[in-house]
């Protein structure tokens, strides 16, 4: 079942995607997160700090949903540096309760099959995702099966300009590694947030466009149970809202 909900501004978007991941945790402590880093859910993190503060967190488990390939962890704009400074480190999780892409491991095969492995093992009960400008989710680029487990990305090249805004200096961006759309499909919620005009176009695709691998976000359209969340400008274009 695909739901839309439209909130007035990003800030009103941001509040509604924290309500929903304190709601799941309330219903289950030892609740799996996946979440995506990047504009998108910057605020909903904060909030979601707020929103957690003095609460028994010693079950919740957050796992990143991508990381771009060769980079350190340190970095600004890594998906890890994300985490650290918004979501994982404010909430003083425990190392074993985070989950994240080594973007510098040496053997992708076997970071692959690390995560390929956690999901198997706790399944992902909600998962928060973003869309790129060429309908990406994670790092699934458009053409990726939707089957697709964890897998390495050669990035395409909207994906390689547009990342760039995470970075204070030009950066090459080749390849990503990332949660597939596979296991996306099987979390128990999959919610994908979009604000701005620039993204009415995309989400428009997403939720009334032909359904198939050319754009991957379309997938939310097959999904037992997704939710997208959009500010007034990312939904302007939906004719069912
Ligand atoms: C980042 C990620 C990407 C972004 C997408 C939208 O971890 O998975 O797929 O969600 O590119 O990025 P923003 O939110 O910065 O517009």
């Amino acid at each position: 079942m695909l739901t839309h909900l439209q909130l007035p501004d990003y800030e009103g978007l941001s509040r509604t995607v924290s309500e929903i991941v304190v709601e799941a945790f309330l219903r289950k402590p030892d609740l799996m997160v996946c979440m995506a880093s990047g504009h998108s859910p910057a605020r909903a993190c904060d909030l979601l700090v707020e929103a957690l503060q003095g609460k028994d967190l010693s079950g919740l488990q957050i796992i990143g949903l991508d990381e771009w390939w060769g980079m350190e962890p340190d970095n600004e704009g890594s998906c890890r540096h994300f985490f650290d400074t918004r979501l994982t480190g404010p909430l003083n999780l425990r190392p074993d309760q985070c989950h994240f892409f080594d973007g510098l491991a040496k053997d992708y095969a076997a970071e692959v099959q690390r995560m390929d492995a956690l999901i198997a093992a706790r399944g992902i009960d909600l998962a928060i995702v973003g869309i790129g400008m060429n309908g990406h989710i994670g790092f699934n680029e458009p053409g990726t099966p939707f089957e697709a487990g964890c897998h390495l990305a050669v990035l395409d090249d909207v994906t390689r300009s547009v990342g760039q805004k995470y970075f204070n200096a030009q950066t090459e961006l080749e390849k990503g590694i990332t949660i597939g759309l596979g296991h996306l499909m099987r979390a128990e919620h999959l919610v994908l947030i979009a604000n701005g005009a620039h993204k009415a176009d995309l989400i428009k695709r997403a939720m009334e466009g032909p359904v198939g691998p050319a754009f991957p976000a379309s997938i939310i359209q097959l999904h037992h149970r997704a939710t997208v969340v959009t500010d007034v400008q990312a939904g302007a274009e939906l004719s069912r809202s």
